[in-house]
């Protein structure tokens, strides 16, 4: 079976990596992929956009793929799944209209009202005015986002409420562009923030193993949002119990509801959610895809075959699926190039990295490119997110001494990670 993987994070390299592990995967390819799965033997980079879906169609006619896996939430709220089902091609990620939970913060927490989900106090709004009397009325800190998909940055934790206003007025200014119509405001929710990735054929929903991000830029949770800087899993204190009501009174219940208006959703439902001081989970938001970089600690981790999972979500058979893990726990650390989330330079040499030093180790690529150009061909930086090392290990102080060191054996000018991920369990 030949599959193809659309993207170029670090997820999709994860993806792929855990794909070929599988006797059943003859081949992968990447449209377009990074310096990582270049180097990927029965791997190959096809030089496609995620948004050009005839040349993709045209390109899994001609390969004879069973399988395309969508990696980001840009190409699902387009409606690749939608342009490919109409040929009969097998998609795992939702349609369109499902991918809505992640492309509309009203459509989503208008999901979360009618089917009971907890979820933040919030009120939307299309214009400014409206907007600004709301957060006078309101205590702070209060969160205002963007409705629509803003590659992380159209949330704001605002202070007070001056900073909730000038969040306002930016968000409406057009520099979202469409994302920008309409924003929502919500009660600012205190607690521990994990994430949980549910894979889903739109009857049954499995939880993976619950994960922590880091998301901000700086040490100490200091800084910008960025879209991730390091991640480890499963998290010691997240218990059965927490997931089972999790499972019950969140996953479930969303998978419900979008059934109830007629979506079979497909692929990865993931929560983000708040776990409050009194132990409740409530929900942050929902994405309609892996994780980045939760993807790279969970796929190192899980022991069923990911192609056996994903085509059971497509089929509708998940149901007859059981998952399991290997014993053992992932911690990964993001190096990222000097100036992210904000400005940064490509281009920039990396030395010293390889696949498979340790078995244990793995290096995920996200923003890097193989110049083909030079003899031998060499690694260079591609964008703001470079790479991810995961690290597995029999406790969370070996994996994240692992990390680290392997880490500490790659360069490239600018290059940038924080050193307390994984604080909380080490
Ligand atoms: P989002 O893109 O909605 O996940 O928001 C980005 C980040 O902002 C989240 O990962 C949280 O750390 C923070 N955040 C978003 N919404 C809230 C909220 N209602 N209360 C507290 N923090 C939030
Ligand atoms: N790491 C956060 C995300 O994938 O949205």
């Amino acid at each position: 079976m030949k599959i193809l993987v659309v993207g170029d994070g670090g997820r999709e390299h994860a993806i792929a990596w855990k794909l070929l592990q599988s006797s059943r995967v003859t081949g992968v390819f990447c449209a377009p992929g990074n310096g990582g799965t270049a180097l990927l033997a029965k791997c190959c980079n096809v030089p496609l956009l995620s948004d050009d879906f005839e040349g993709l169609y045209r390109f899994v006619l001609t390969n004879a793929i069973r399988l395309v896996v969508v990696g980001s939430e840009v190409p699902l709220a387009k409606g690749i799944t939608d342009y490919f089902s109409q040929y009969g091609v097998l998609v795992f990620g939702p349609s369109q209209l499902g991918a809505q939970i992640e492309a509309s913060k009203t459509w989503a927490k208008t999901l979360m009202e009618e089917a009971g989900i907890p979820t933040g106090r919030w009120a939307s709004f299309t214009d400014a005015e409206s907007a600004y009397t709301y957060v006078e009325q309101q205590t702070t800190p209060i969160v205002v986002k963007v409705d629509g998909l803003a590659a992380g940055k159209g949330v704001t934790v605002a202070m007070t409420v001056e900073e909730a206003q000038s969040a306002i007025a930016a968000g409406f200014d057009g520099q979202f562009g469409d994302a920008g119509q309409r924003l929502i405001i919500e009660e600012y929710l205190t607690g521990r923030e994990i994430s949980v990735l549910a894979l889903t054929d739109g009857t049954t929903i499995c939880p993976l193993i619950p994960v922590q991000d880091h998301k901000r830029i700086g040490e100490n949770d200091t800084g910008a949002n960025t879209g991730g800087m390091g991640v480890y899993g499963p998290i010691p204190w997240v218990t059965a119990e927490l997931m089972r009501r999790i499972q019950q009174d969140i996953l479930e219940p969303a998978i419900a509801q979008l059934k109830q208006r007629d979506i079979t959703y497909r692929g990865v439902l993931y929560a983000g959610l708040m776990i409050t001081p009194d132990g409740e989970p409530k929900v942050i938001e929902f994405n309609c895809r892996f994780g980045d970089p939760e993807t790279q600690v969970v796929l190192p981790l899980l022991e069923t075959q990911l192609d056996q999972l994903l085509l059971a979500c497509v089929n509708g058979t998940l149901a007859e699926e059981t998952i399991t893990w290997k014993p053992r726990v992932a911690a990964c650390v993001v190096a990222a190039a000097q100036g992210y989330p904000g400005h940064y330079n490509k281009g920039n040499l990396i030395t010293g990295i390889g696949m498979g030093t340790d078995p244990g180790v793995m290096i995920f690529h996200a923003g890097t490119r193989l110049n083909t150009s030079t003899n031998p061909p060499v690694l260079v930086t591609n964008g703001g997110r470079v790479f991810g090392v995961t690290a597995l290990g029999d406790n969370f102080q070996t994996a994240f001494s692992l990390a680290y060191s392997a880490l500490n054996t790659i360069q490239f000018d600018g290059i940038y990670y924080r050193r307390d991920i994984g604080h909380q369990v080490r």
